[in-house]
């Protein structure tokens, strides 16, 4: 019998896993990428859309579903499983992060963080046992850890008291919610900002807490592209090997291939489907901005090399007019297409560990991406 948060490695190539992780709700082929659905929806997309194009797990948000419709009110519905009809894994970020993002009214203290609504100004406070009973009420299979993301250009006196207090979060986060408990695991999250050994006192703290697994904070904040792998080179290969590794809020393509490369399991990130409604477009060929006149009479495939829906049935002169339009089917046309092309690059990566050809595949990526 598999237990919730076994985590099973198969085979690895330089150091990049290919492992499956086990949840309540089932396994998941890692690496892998969740599609983010903040509000119990990835915009545009049915769970019929998500389950098609075979995401294994999806991403919902603490903070604003606390918000709207309720913890509460989901849980009397069953959780969000049930609420949102969506039968595969689901993971909660804490909240930590959009309340440190979208807020610039908030209150730190040692107990928590103060917050106004974002919808209607209203007062709320997380501390790190409000953030775990939240998600315990959406019923999530892999909860986080209330956290704080430090910005980016934080001093090193600042990063250093802030980690140790994300530490001392998490320590309550585990008391609050002991391993085992009705299947829902538990990861924690590294901060400690672009200071090498802080990330590793990050780590070191974090590793001492019975986790199910561990992510990366704090990257993806305004750095350049050189910071962030300078730090995910750094720290990655020094966490757990037994353990999951989740990258939080990356990236682009490339951003998810080196983080691969670095020897993560796991990502999100709300660029595939932001971009999508945007008009910017993931081929294998590279990015397409859908509105360019060029297109306005291309009766060709979006991306000739895609198996998605988008690309078998429509054109680029279609598209394009459904964009210009603001027509509603855009949006999910769009969409569909984006997140298939990132789950099926994900499964090109778990192909290619297996057989060994994963720095081939990533120096393809690399060559149609080059240019960005
Ligand atoms: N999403 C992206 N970055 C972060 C982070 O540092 N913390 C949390 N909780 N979520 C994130
Ligand atoms: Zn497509």
């Amino acid at each position: 019998m598999s237990i919730p948060g076994q985590f099973t490695l198969h085979t690895t190539d330089g150091q990049a896993r290919r492992a499956t992780l086990t949840t309540a709700h089932g396994e998941i082929q890692t690496p892998i990428f969740m599609p983010v659905g903040t509000q119990g929806t990835v915009k545009s997309l049915s769970p019929l859309d998500l389950e098609e194009m075979n995401a294994q797990i999806i991403l919902g948000n603490t903070y604003h579903l606390y918000l709207r419709p309720g913890d509460e009110l989901v849980a009397r519905r069953g959780g969000l499983h049930r609420f949102a009809n969506w039968k595969r894994p689901i993971l909660t970020d804490s909240g930590g992060f959009q309340v440190f993002s979208l807020q610039s009214i908030r209150k730190l203290s040692e107990e928590g963080v103060e917050f106004r609504s974002y919808i209607d100004g209203s007062k709320h406070f997380f501390s790190p046992e409000k953030a775990i009973d939240i998600q315990k009420n959406l019923g999530s299979d892999i909860m986080m850890v209330l956290d704080e993301c430090v910005g980016y250009g934080a001093d090193r006196e600042y990063t250093e008291k802030s980690l140790e207090m994300t530490t001392r979060w998490a320590e309550r986060c585990r008391t609050h919610h002991p391993r085992g408990t009705n299947g829902q695991i538990m990861f924690g999250i590294v901060q400690g900002g672009f200071f090498k050994d802080l990330r590793e006192k990050s780590l070191d703290q974090l590793r001492g807490i019975d986790f199910e697994g561990f992510a990366i904070g704090g990257l993806s904040v305004g750095e350049s592209t050189k910071e962030m792998y300078d730090i995910l080179h750094h720290i990655t290969p020094l966490m757990p090997a037994d353990k999951p590794r989740y990258l939080m809020g990356v990236g682009t393509p490339l951003d998810i291939l080196e983080g691969v490369a670095a020897g993560v399991d796991m990502f999100d990130c709300v660029l595939p489907s932001r971009n999508a409604r945007n008009g910017t477009l993931f081929t294998s060929q590279g990015k397409v901005n859908i509105k360019r006149a060029e297109f306005a009479e291309d009766d060709s495939p979006l991306d000739p090399e895609c198996g998605c829906y988008t690309c078998r049935n429509f054109t680029k002169a279609y598209l394009r007019h459904l964009y210009m339009a603001k027509e509603l089917l855009s949006y999910r046309l769009n969409t569909y297409h984006n997140l298939y092309f990132y789950l099926d690059m994900m499964k090109q990566v778990r192909a290619s560990i297996e057989n060994g050809s994963f720095a081939e595949l990533k120096r393809r990526f690399e060559a149609a991406y080059a240019t960005e």
